[in-house]
């Protein structure tokens, strides 16, 4: 599978808020993100998902949107000053390969980016370890851009890093999955 990362000016434009008429944040994340929760978002981009995530958690809830560039989390940051909820979003610069989240997650978020990690298994690998143990992830990608057999390699290399497949969410233009935490465990390394 080719690996190619959003360009920083593309990040203006998944932001866009005429997005939600074919992707509505709420509608996608309400069924799975609940007041109080700790969130990990990977491959954040500008927050178009970010914000939204930062309204379901509440006040005593945190999201960590994380990305590779970041010129993305200055959009993010900028995004949450203007809505008034930088006090939950925390925003952390991570390596393709390297992700350290400050606070275990409830929840993970991972949208249209697993396609871009050099090394599948070892991205979600990085993912379980930032997880609590009854977390859940929801995983969606474009289907632009990844056929149903890429996909079904990409859940594959999530199973092989510790999770297990729960069900196939419908979302508009996207192959998605619900994942879990399988707590039979996960492997050490590659
Ligand atoms: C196509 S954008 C999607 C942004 C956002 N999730 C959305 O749907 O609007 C992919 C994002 O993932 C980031 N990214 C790519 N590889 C990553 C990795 N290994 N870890 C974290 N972020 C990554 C890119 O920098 C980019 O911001």
């Amino acid at each position: 599978m080719e690996q190619h990362v959003c360009p920083w000016w593309i990040g203006y434009l998944l932001a866009n808020p005429i997005r939600k008429l074919f992707q509505n944040p709420m509608k996608i994340l309400s069924p799975y993100v609940k007041t109080g929760m700790t969130v990990l978002e990977v491959g954040s981009g500008m927050g178009f998902f970010t914000i939204p995530l930062a309204r379901l958690v509440g006040p005593e809830g945190r999201v960590i949107a994380v990305d590779i560039q970041e010129r993305m989390l200055r959009g993010v940051r900028t995004r949450a000053r203007r809505a008034g909820l930088e006090d939950r979003v925390h925003t952390v610069l991570c390596e393709p390969d390297k992700l350290e989240a400050p606070f275990p997650a409830d929840f993970s978020l991972v949208f249209a980016t697993a396609h871009e990690a050099p090394h599948v298994g070892v991205f979600f690998q990085q993912i379980r370890s930032a997880l609590k143990p009854a977390a859940t992830l929801l995983l969606v990608e474009p289907k632009y851009h990844v056929s149903e057999s890429d996909f079904a390699a990409i859940v594959t290399d999530a199973e092989w890093a510790g999770f297990a497949a729960l069900s196939r969410p419908m979302i508009r233009g996207s192959r998605s999955a619900l994942l879990a935490v399988n707590v039979k465990g996960q492997r050490d390394s590659i």
